[in-house]
């Protein structure tokens, strides 16, 4: 392992910092003592999230305006900043978006991810915690979903994700002073509880949850339910939701466990518990005071019936299990959601 410094805590850059999640991670790293340097490029974020974390967390933000794809910007970072480890966030996201423009996602996801780690190595850094996603199980055969089980990805987002595990094996394998830790994440919704952070999709929301929430601020209509003939309790599609300050907390733990231990790992972070499409708006009717309406319309070619995660192997190597369930996702989103009805650009 590369040493750290006795003196201070360590420091964490994290790519895509202004990011829904990597915001959340923000916070919860501080909290837990670590010195934090974000680097993101707006490509789907706000500037405006660090004038809010500054607020949140009454210091001032570290913060680098780049693309992690910019090999002589994150040189730059690394001289000058001495970083300890990497979370690295930064990345396309949208499944549709990625068949249509695969290029785009390929030559971010995958040409950043090379580029962070080429500028890490340059400067002694072996340490990465990769955002990865449920999406490499494909169409699971059975469940809850071990780490063990079978990986295939259906789209160009996903095999970003498969193919950045593989690259962090593979420098791993080449030279075991790598040490990497890759975060599968289930689906991560809700917010901080100061509902002054929280996702803010570009357009129309991809996800459930935004896009429920949305409707229960009046933003649309009515909400679009993908099939109602799953073979699941009421028909519809199982999700197993994780609130994003417990995601957050996974990566605290992870950090923990990288900086305290050699060796690498690769662990689920979700709940272990699924609900379906209904489940989750019949809850979000509750936890917002509002009707949802909604139409069943036919099946969304690529989804699959149900998704949940065994996250027993989290608990026993990061000693991390998220701590909060439905009813808490759902107040903590609306309480965002309706406190900043159009996300950040109405700040
Ligand atoms: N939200 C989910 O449902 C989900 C599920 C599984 C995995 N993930 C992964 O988690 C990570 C974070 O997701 P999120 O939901 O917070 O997404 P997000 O879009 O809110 O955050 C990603 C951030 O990365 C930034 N970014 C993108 N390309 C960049 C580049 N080249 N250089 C610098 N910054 C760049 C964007 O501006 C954005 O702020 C992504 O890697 C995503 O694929 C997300």
């Amino acid at each position: 392992m590369t040493p750290l410094p006795s003196t201070s805590m360590p420091t964490i850059l994290l790519t895509g910092a202004t990011g829904y999640i990597a915001s959340h991670t923000w916070l919860a790293l501080q909290a837990a003592g670590f010195q934090v340097v974000g680097v993101d490029d707006f490509s789907n974020s706000s500037p405006e999230v660090l004038g809010r974390l500054q607020e949140l967390s009454g210091q001032a933000p570290v913060f680098e305006r780049a693309s992690v794809c910019d090999a002589a910007a994150m040189a730059g970072i690394f001289g000058r900043h001495r970083i300890d480890a990497v979370v690295h966030f930064a990345a396309f996201k949208a499944v549709g978006e990625s068949t249509a423009k695969p290029l785009d996602y390929y030559g971010n996801n995958l040409g950043g991810l090379v580029t962070t780690c080429q500028a890490m190595r340059a400067h002694g850094c072996q340490r990465i915690v990769f955002s990865s996603s449920a999406t490499v199980y494909g169409d699971p055969a059975s469940l809850p979903i071990r780490e063990d089980f079978a990986l295939s990805a259906t789209n160009p987002y996903g095999q970003t994700k498969l193919i950045g595990e593989t690259i962090l094996r593979d420098l791993g394998a080449a030279d075991p002073q790598w040490q990497t830790g890759c975060l599968r994440y289930f689906n991560p919704v809700g917010a901080h509880d100061s509902g002054r952070i929280g996702e803010d999709p570009r357009g129309t929301p991809n996800n459930l949850m935004p896009y429920v929430a949305q409707v229960a601020v009046g933003r649309r209509p009515r909400l679009s339910v993908f099939g109602n003939d799953y073979a699941t309790p009421d028909g519809t599609g199982v999700r197993d939701y994780i609130h994003v300050v417990d995601l957050a907390e996974g990566h605290v733990a992870a950090l923990r466990r990288l900086l305290d231990a050699p060796g690498s790992f690769t662990v689920n972070l979700g709940t272990g518990r699924g609900y379906s499409v209904l489940e989750l708006v019949a809850a979000y009717a509750r936890a917002s005071g509002r009707e949802i309406p909604y139409d069943i319309v036919p099946r969304r070619p690529g989804d699959i019936a149900a998704c949940y995660a065994d996250p027993a192997l989290a608990q026993q190597l990061l000693g991390w299990q998220a701590q909060h369930g439905l009813d808490r996702m759902c107040a903590d989103s609306w309480r965002w959601q309706h406190l900043n009805p159009h996300g950040f650009a109405a700040a």
